[in-house]
């Protein structure tokens, strides 16, 4: 059953399986004998973290760190609210993000971690959104480009909620 508050899904369950599948081969391949660190980034990239690392074929350690939500009205200022539990320092860190937006959030993650001195440091987001982006991060992996359009579903939200659809859409606006 799909809520009322779906407008259109724009990638089905079929669409991100075969695309995750993709992304997991190419980042097994990279990272082969690097034992990575996939650090993920809570809570929206969580769902996407399940899927990759269920298909990913090499040994990794998976650690999580949380920022403060996204709110336009703060201009975009982030603070760390759950740090990692591994050193990194030396280790191949790959930072899993849901959606890249303007790039404030992962700007401000590259900056505190690559301060830990990894031996690398790269970024794999599941969605990216270059349109709106203020700050130049390089990714090394997107699962898809998307337009400007507000997005929920596969662990993305909306004010907490709609993260268990199992499909990415866009949403009917709610009174705002
Ligand atoms: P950025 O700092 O502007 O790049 O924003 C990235 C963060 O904002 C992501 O981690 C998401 O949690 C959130 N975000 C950006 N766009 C959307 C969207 O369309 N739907 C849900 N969350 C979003
Ligand atoms: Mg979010």
């Amino acid at each position: 059953m799909v809520p009322a508050v779906v407008k259109e899904v724009v990638f089905d369950q079929e669409a991100i399986a075969k695309r995750i599948g993709e992304l997991a081969a190419e980042i097994s391949h990279s990272y082969r004998d690097l034992r990575p660190v996939l650090v993920v980034i809570l809570k929206g990239a969580f769902v996407f973290a399940c899927d990759l690392i269920r298909q990913m074929k090499v040994e990794l350690t998976l650690d999580f760190i949380a920022k403060s939500p996204y709110l336009a009205s703060r201009g975009g200022e982030v603070k760390i609210i759950k740090d990692l539990e591994q050193d990194i320092s030396g280790r191949h860190v790959l930072l899993l993000e849901d959606i890249v937006d303007t790039g404030l959030t992962l700007n401000y993650l590259v900056r505190v971690l690559s301060s830990r001195e990894p031996a690398s440091l790269a970024i794999c987001s599941l969605l990216d959104r270059p349109a709106l982006r203020l700050a130049d991060i390089p990714l090394r992996y997107v699962g898809f480009n998307v337009t400007d359009e507000f997005l929920i579903g596969y662990g993305l939200d909306y004010r907490d909620r709609y993260r268990n659809l199992p499909y990415i859409a866009t949403m009917k606006i709610e009174g705002a």
